[in-house]
């Protein structure tokens, strides 16, 4: 779909709704799950059991952080991609003696109580939050406009996008961080060795109910934010490994005919018919390596866990040297 220009405000929403709700197949972009209420559910989720992307790359970074700093050296302005609850951040900040923090998130409530709580771990780094959906153009803070760079993006958010637009991001991540800049990124890897369908599947389902919430808050966004009418109830959460296109699929499936109103405007869902809500592409090596080159950046080093569930990459600008 054509997904409406500018920040997340109610706006926003009301237009990205109307528009996603008119298609054949039902969408609700899936920025739109992160209003408070889903930002602290989409915490919860990543303290789950079965969700193990978090603690995974949590593991990896606790590892790898120390052999990153004495790669990029010190001095940088971190800029940190959808920030959250900057969870990771003192993994890598720790050993890396950077200038400055910008932590970048479209929450912007959610962002200023962590940057706040990261002031007490780290009192001598200047923190610079800056309120943004980083998949759209946006300035960095003048501080650091003289600082080197280095990119932070963890939690394989970049699965989020269809590959086409991963790569159009990550060439936006290279033109904003510059051309002495690094990028930490993580992705989770595709179903393999490690790794069964099952377990991805009940990552996005788990037995708590939380990711279920999680999805179903979009609907109770609609209500709050758009005069909406939606039976809740009517809606289940459905997470499906699409083997073709690489990705888990969230939906949410209407569990009987149902109709609501939502900004003015009447929509109806038959029994069985979906609104999906987000995909979570895994990658495998390959895909990885290919998308960095596509998109300005030279891999450098990758680290993986032992069961090659997730990996944690350092990926260097690319440098513009004539290539044979
Ligand atoms: N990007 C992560 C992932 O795809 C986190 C995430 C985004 C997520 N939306 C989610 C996790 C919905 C669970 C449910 O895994």
């Amino acid at each position: 779909m054509v997904e409406p220009a500018g920040p997340a405000t109610a706006d926003a929403f009301a237009r990205a709704v109307l528009i996603g709700l008119r298609q054949p197949q039902k969408v609700i972009p899936a920025r739109f799950f992160y209003d408070e209420a889903g930002s602290a559910l989409f915490e919860a989720i990543t303290q789950l059991p079965e969700y193990y992307p978090t603690r995974t790359e949590a593991a990896i970074l606790a590892d790898c952080a120390a052999a990153i700093a004495a790669a990029v050296g010190p001095g940088r302005a971190v800029i940190e991609y959808g920030s959250g609850s900057s969870a990771k951040t003192p993994l890598l900040l720790r050993p890396l003696a950077a200038a400055a923090y910008v932590p970048v998130d479209i929450s912007g409530e959610f962002l200023n109580q962590s940057a706040a709580a990261l002031a007490v771990q780290f009192p001598h780094l200047p923190i610079l939050p800056v309120v943004a959906d980083f998949t759209r153009p946006f300035a960095l803070p003048a501080q650091v406009a003289a600082r080197p760079r280095l990119g932070f993006f963890p939690g394989s958010t970049i699965g989020n996008l269809a590959p086409g637009a991963a790569i159009d991001l990550l060439r936006g991540f290279a033109s904003l961080l510059g051309p002495e800049s690094w990028l930490v990124i993580g992705f989770d890897l595709a179903p393999g060795a490690g790794k069964s369908v099952a377990t991805l599947e009940a990552a996005y389902d788990d037995a708590a109910g939380v990711t279920a919430a999680f999805n179903r808050n979009l609907l109770h966004r609609i209500n709050r934010e758009l005069a909406g009418t939606v039976r809740v109830d009517d809606f289940a959460h459905r997470a499906v490994w699409n083997a073709a296109l690489g990705r888990i699929e969230m939906h949410l499936v209407a569990r009987r005919d149902t109709q609501f109103t939502a900004a003015g405007q009447n929509f109806r869902l038959a029994a069985g018919e979906t609104i999906h809500t987000e995909n979570s592409h895994k990658w495998t090596p390959a895909e990885i390596r290919l998308m960095a080159h596509a998109s300005g950046w030279t891999p450098a080093h990758a680290w993986t866990d032992n069961a090659d569930r997730f990996t944690v990459q350092l990926w260097r600008h690319h440098d513009g040297a004539l290539q044979p």
